[in-house]
């Protein structure tokens, strides 16, 4: 069985995540969103409502699986006995970033491969970052995040800015 994790933080999964999930699902037979539970970043999300939101918006994608994880992302590829990491690259920016996780992953553990897939134009400038910054300024995010989950963000992101005012 051909199988690989996309981990991140996700913190809100966007459209430009759903558009590598779905291309990368159509590569192998199963894809595991591996959603980082990581309370350092202090996330906008917890990790469950984050991989639920996952869960939601790729109910139609069958061979999708969503969990949460701590730690190396190298261990919980292993914990899933998958071969491959995913990962998308949006500009140049991300490269120097990104190439330095996959040369560690892959010294951590040779056994383990990083395939990248280019997003897609219309999300390169896409980010979680962004999305959440637009919301917490009541901005339309309807082109940065899937529609399913846009409430959930910018009632969250409401809620965070009245915190802070
Ligand atoms: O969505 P993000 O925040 O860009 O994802 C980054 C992520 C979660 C893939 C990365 O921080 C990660 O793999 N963290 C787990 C700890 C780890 O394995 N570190 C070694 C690789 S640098």
């Amino acid at each position: 069985m051909k199988r690989a994790v996309y981990p991140g933080s996700f913190d809100p999964v966007t459209k430009g995540h759903l558009d590598i999930i779905t291309r990368a699902a159509a590569l192998v037979d199963e894809l595991v969103v591996g959603v980082l539970n990581n309370n350092a970043k202090s996330p906008l999300f917890s990790v469950e409502e984050r991989v639920n939101m996952i869960k939601d918006v790729t109910e139609d994608l069958p061979n999708v699986r969503v969990e949460a994880f701590s730690g190396l992302s190298v261990d919980f590829v292993k914990k899933c006995q998958a071969s491959f990491i995913v990962r998308g690259l949006r500009a140049v920016t991300d490269f120097e970033y990104e190439l330095q996780m996959a040369q560690t992953n892959r010294s951590i553990d040779h056994d383990i491969d990083t395939i990248f897939f280019t997003t897609e134009l219309n999300y390169a400038y896409i980010s979680s970052t962004i999305a959440k910054e637009v919301a917490f300024y009541g901005g339309d995010i309807s082109g940065f995040v899937p529609e399913k989950i846009m409430e959930r963000v910018l009632r969250r992101a409401a809620a965070a800015r009245q915190r802070e005012n």
